[in-house]
């Protein structure tokens, strides 16, 4: 639980940033012992807020690594070429070309997804810091899907609270990322199509959260596949509308958490072509999802 730096911190502060969704926190040294008392706040304040802002944060990549397993054990992803040489539990996200080769994973996902969803035990979480970025563009975009179950009609939760969506990696990459290298076999192999509760149980606050994506889940188990992708696409547009999100405009040395269980994030666009951004991702392991109904 404690990390590397001998000098426990002072008592950290959080301020909400929407009425649904993202917390600032105030008073923490993301490299120094914060105490459990501060973490503790912390750990709960992402299950409530879902997306928790740290500023003027610079750190190493070990730095990032050590408070990242305060969580619980981190993830190494599928796609190695584009992790921090040397260190594997860092993902690079990044549209910079350096000796003729991309850094880190490129033209990111500009539509909502949960990191990892794919995974029989998807991850509970993802911190992301920001290294270089462009000054007004290229935001994170964050949808509290507690909120979005919520507002959902009665009927429309029951009957989602009935259905397993079915997450596949490779349909997704094969059809949305063909300017990407293709998968090898090892590659497929390690990520098989699961099914998970298209509704779950946060298992820390027990709240229900409507876990599916447009990205990852490509029907619901058992129904007709266009009925399915119609539906997703409507939820997805009912998960998309202001008031249930928080947008992140970065500045290099923001750290982000954000709860993969919870939440759904994607990329706003900027131009690649002129501008560097350059972000380093850990990925924390989670549980199997689950509803309690
Ligand atoms: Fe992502």
């Amino acid at each position: 639980m404690e990390i590397a730096k001998p000098t426990e911190q002072k008592a950290i502060s959080i301020k909400p940033l929407t009425d649904h969704i993202g917390a600032e926190v105030f008073g923490a040294d993301l490299t120094a012992s914060m105490g459990k008392t501060n973490f503790d706040l912390i750990r709960r304040s992402l299950s409530d807020w879902g997306v928790l802002v740290f500023r003027g944060q610079n750190w190493t990549p070990e730095e990032h690594i050590a408070f990242s397993r305060c969580f619980g054990p981190l993830e190494d992803h599928v796609l190695s070429d584009y992790c921090l040489p040397g260190h594997p539990e860092i993902f690079v996200v990044s549209n910079i070309i350096e000796n003729g080769k991309h850094i880190g994973a490129f033209g990111g996902s500009k539509r909502y997804h949960s990191d990892l969803s794919y995974m029989h035990e998807p991850s509970l979480g993802s911190i992301f810091h920001c290294l270089e970025c462009p000054e007004d563009e290229g935001e994170t975009s964050f949808t509290s899907m507690f909120a979005v179950y919520d507002a959902l009609p009665v009927e429309r939760k029951k009957w989602l609270e009935a259905r397993l969506g079915v997450h596949d990696y490779v349909w997704n990459f094969e059809n949305n990322h063909t300017d990407r290298p293709p998968l090898t076999d090892e590659q497929k192999a390690k990520t098989p199509i699961v099914s998970h509760p298209a509704v779950r149980t946060h298992p820390e606050n027990k709240r229900k959260a409507l876990y599916i994506s447009d990205v990852f889940v490509s029907h619901f188990e058992g129904e007709d596949y266009n009925e399915s992708r119609a539906l997703v696409k409507e939820l997805m547009d009912f998960a998309s509308q202001s008031r249930f999100e928080y947008v992140h405009r970065w500045t290099p040395g923001d750290v982000i958490i954000w709860d993969n269980r919870s939440v759904l994030h994607k990329a706003l666009p900027f131009d690649e072509k002129n501008s560097r951004r350059r972000m380093h991702r850990t990925t924390i392991r989670g549980d199997r999802p689950f509803l309690d109904v």
